[in-house]
């Protein structure tokens, strides 16, 4: 976590499996709840870009990538982007030609879209704190700890985690 702390931008990259998002990944997003804005979300987070990659053999590569985008909204980062592909293949070796290009082409097209904007929070990610700052506020969090970490961040007062960033 120190690591995505720094990085302006997060690559999450993940194989479809069984209509999901992998049992590693699965894992990962676990460890990291106490990122989640209902609990200890970090001030950082709120003016990352992030980009969600999953390939299927066939399907189910929308809903790997919602396990993750869905984490990424609720750590607070504004800006995520996804690309999901079903390439008939189980390698990239084997993906048919016309179809790498292809892929090739839509790469290229997302960098230069991450490249070029901007991470600011949006109505979804300010109301769904907000409505975690009431939680907070009416000591409907998971404890006092988790209170008091909100209380010095100065976001039960005035301060917002998209200002501090
Ligand atoms: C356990 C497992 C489950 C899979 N489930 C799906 C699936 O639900 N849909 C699909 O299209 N492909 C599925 N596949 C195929 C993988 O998405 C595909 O083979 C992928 O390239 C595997 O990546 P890996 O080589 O990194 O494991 C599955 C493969 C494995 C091993």
């Amino acid at each position: 976590m120190d690591a995505v702390e720094k990085s302006d931008l997060l690559i999450f990259t993940t194989p479809t499996y069984c209509m999901r998002t992998s049992a590693p990944m699965k894992a990962f997003i676990d460890l990291t709840f106490t990122y989640w804005m209902s609990h200890k979300p970090r001030a950082s987070m709120f003016s990352k870009k992030a980009v969600v990659i999953s390939t299927a053999a066939g399907a189910g590569a929308g809903s790997a990538i919602k396990d993750i985008t869905n984490t990424l909204l609720y750590w607070g980062v504004p800006y995520v982007k996804s690309y999901g592909k079903a390439i008939q293949a189980t390698d990239w070796e084997h993906i048919k030609p016309e179809l790498k290009e292809k892929i090739n082409k839509d790469m290229a097209a997302l960098a230069k879209k991450l490249k070029n904007s901007k991470a600011h929070a949006g109505i979804k990610t300010r109301f769904i704190f907000s409505m975690m700052r009431m939680m907070q506020q009416k000591g409907m969090g998971a404890g006092e700890e988790e209170r008091k970490y909100w209380q010095e961040q100065g976001w039960l007062d005035k301060t917002r985690p998209w200002k501090a960033a």
